[in-house]
């Protein structure tokens, strides 16, 4: 198969869909793969080190879509490149189409099929294309806070860590998932002293067990989490109710009694944020200041660290990208089941239940859905 991998036109978005050893492995199998010219600069990939892993440099987006059969992305494709769509070409990138009508339709429109990475699913339910930007965004989370924690940026003063005959500082998760659980190994690491709140209760069994009771777990109710933000120096948003919007769990009223300089990183912001008093900001302005208290609130925060992103994504999809690669879309979404819970449009028609539903379209499942 050809494999494309445009450069990503996202603004601030600097990840890029391959490495070099995702090009060696695809190559190895008998592939063709295409790089559009300067696609990795901004992870510190130089088009000579994809060169040397048997890549061929293609000056253009235009060319990348035009010669390849799979074109694979790191975000959505935006409107600029709708027309550079055609029916059969395979599209392998993160999608969110349930929250984007107008992509669905020129996808069906033109008839290409849409493999989106949020939604290959295993047996287990888990997401695993998701999950390593969640372990990304969860560890940028603690070393954000102790960044926005320092006076000059508003925050308390005060080292995360502490030290001898200083304690260290509290630090409030909210919603104990994987960005969650990412968020606590890194506190507990800094020395931070860290609670973690979930309404799971098995989820919670779980945390005390692996973190080996260096973290203290608490039921999650309004109760415990206004109590907990109020002697929190760091407080991390990381709720997520799937399919859904994120509750708002820390309200206005309780951030108002926070410690002045406090800091608040909802990282749940893509989902509309988990803390009343949270709006999206941006890595150019990436934060506000509301009842005296630090707000950090970017909806892409792995974009920042492109470089691990890079890999911690490539290492994530590139068992996929081989399938359908080395078998082709068809043979490939045969014989894996996760693979073809990916497949969200496909000849014209919406596959997945969940995009379907969000446009009140009728779907047509290419795989059992349970
Ligand atoms: N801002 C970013 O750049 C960025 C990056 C990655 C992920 N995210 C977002 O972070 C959020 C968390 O992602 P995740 O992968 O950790 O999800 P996850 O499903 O692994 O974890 C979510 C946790 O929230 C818990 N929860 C649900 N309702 C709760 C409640 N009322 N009180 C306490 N806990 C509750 C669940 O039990 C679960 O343990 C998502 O919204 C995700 O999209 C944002």
């Amino acid at each position: 198969m050809i494999v494309g991998v445009p450069k990503e036109i996202k603004e601030q978005e600097n990840r890029v869909a391959m490495t070099p050893a995702g090009v060696r492995t695809l190559v190895g199998g008998g592939n063709t793969v295409l790089i559009q010219k300067s696609a990795g600069v901004g992870s510190g990939i130089t088009d000579q080190m994809y060169k040397d892993a048997g890549a061929k440099i293609v000056p253009t987006l235009e060319a990348v879509y035009k010669k390849s059969e799979m074109v694979m992305k790191v975000k959505e494709p935006l409107p600029s490149e709708y027309k550079l769509f055609r029916k059969g070409l395979v599209l392998f990138t993160y999608l969110h189409l349930a929250a984007n009508e107008k992509l669905t339709r020129e996808l069906m429109k033109t008839g290409v099929t849409a493999v989106a990475y949020e939604t290959i699913q295993t047996a287990n339910g888990l997401l695993p294309l998701l999950m390593p930007m969640s372990e990304v965004a969860g560890r940028m989370s603690v070393q954000l806070g102790a960044h926005f924690l320092e006076a000059r940026h508003g925050g308390r003063g005060i080292l995360l860590s502490g030290m001898a005959g200083v304690p260290p500082a509290d630090v409030t998760i909210i919603g104990g998932g994987v960005v969650g659980y990412s968020a606590a190994k890194v506190a507990v690491g800094l020395g931070a002293q860290v609670g973690i709140l979930d309404n799971n209760i098995q989820r919670l069994r779980e945390l005390d067990e692996i973190m080996h009771g260096r973290v203290i777990t608490i039921m999650s109710t309004p109760e415990s989490i206004e109590r907990m933000a109020r002697f929190s120096d760091l407080v991390i948003g990381s709720v997520l109710v799937a399919g859904a919007r994120a509750p708002k769990l820390l309200t206005e009223d309780m951030v108002k009694k926070m410690k002045p300089g406090s800091v608040i990183v909802d990282v749940a912001i893509d989902q509309g944020g988990c803390i009343e008093t949270s709006s999206l900001t941006t890595h150019t302005n990436p934060t506000f200041i509301k009842h005296g208290v630090v707000h950090y609130c970017v909806g892409n925060m792995p974009g920042a660290v492109p470089r691990t992103a890079t890999l911690a994504l490539t290492n994530s999809t590139l068992p996929y990208a081989q399938m359908l690669a080395d078998k082709g879309f068809d043979k490939a979404i045969a014989q894996d089941l996760p693979l073809a819970k990916g497949v969200n449009v496909h000849d014209g028609k919406v596959t997945h239940p969940g995009v379907a539903q969000a446009f009140g379209m009728k779907s047509e499942p290419i795989c059992a859905w349970d």
